[in-house]
């Protein structure tokens, strides 16, 4: 895609294992076969949006409506920044920064899946890491959230490790059960004091209109 009328093709964040960026149609092809192949143990069901209780055919399907709607629906009011995870030159999973009211209310949440053969090596972590830096260093994001099932140990780890703590609960349905999901919030001065991956950023400047940041209005 052509960054001049997309700005957010341009758009590269890089830690010392990744790059993360808008995923090409190919990369999109390499998202839909990693959901196809499986993001967890199907005995358990981390999203909220049970998108993966779907057949393989239905997962795959899902990944690509899923982008193409935050594409068709972005708005610098609202929006939702999903970037493919690549690893030594393969897609592993999606990292994903929404935000509504940005320019009032400077707060991000974040979610996130990788394919299942890539789990547990760290990757989530450092992924995690580099959309953080976006969102403080990179839009001046005062606030970021997460959340996660309180049975997902390794989303819980990795949001304690970059020093989110808790903010409440929400309650959900999943799969006909009332489960407790983990509200987390990472405010700007504990993101400063306890950073370690380093992330360089690219091609944002292009891009701060379309993410409702008004460049005079950073950090
Ligand atoms: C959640 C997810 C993105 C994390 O990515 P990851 O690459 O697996 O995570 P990392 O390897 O960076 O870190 C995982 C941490 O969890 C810890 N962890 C994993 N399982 C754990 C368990 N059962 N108990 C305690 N800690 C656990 C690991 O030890 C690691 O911490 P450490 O580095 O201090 O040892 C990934 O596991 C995933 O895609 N899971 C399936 C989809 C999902 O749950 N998405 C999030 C929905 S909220």
């Amino acid at each position: 895609m052509n960054p001049d009328w997309w700005p957010l093709a341009g758009l590269r964040l890089q830690t010392p294992e990744l790059e993360l960026r808008l995923a090409s149609p190919s990369d999109l092809d390499a998202l839909a076969s990693l959901a196809a192949d499986g993001v967890h143990d199907p005995a358990v069901q981390p999203f909220a949006f049970a998108w993966t209780d779907a057949p393989p055919s239905g997962r795959a399907l899902s990944t690509l409506q899923y982008q193409w709607t935050q594409w068709g629906a972005w708005k610098p009011e609202r929006w939702s920044l999903d970037l493919a995870v690549v690893r030594e030159g393969t897609v592993v999973g999606t990292q994903g920064m929404s935000a509504r009211d940005f320019a009032v209310l400077r707060e991000v949440s974040t979610g996130s899946w990788l394919g299942q053969a890539h789990q547990g090596k760290g990757i989530g972590t450092q992924m995690r890491a580099a959309v953080l830096h976006l969102a403080f260093e990179g839009l001046g994001a005062e606030y970021a959230t997460s959340g996660a099932f309180a049975d997902n140990h390794a989303s819980l780890a990795v949001s304690r490790k970059l020093g989110y703590t808790e903010d409440g609960i929400e309650r959900y349905v999943s799969r006909g059960k009332a489960v407790r999901s983990v509200r987390l919030r990472l405010d700007r001065q504990t993101w400063q004091r306890t950073r370690t991956v380093p992330v360089t950023i690219s091609g944002l400047e292009p891009c701060l209109p379309m993410l409702g940041v008004n460049p005079g209005h950073r950090g």
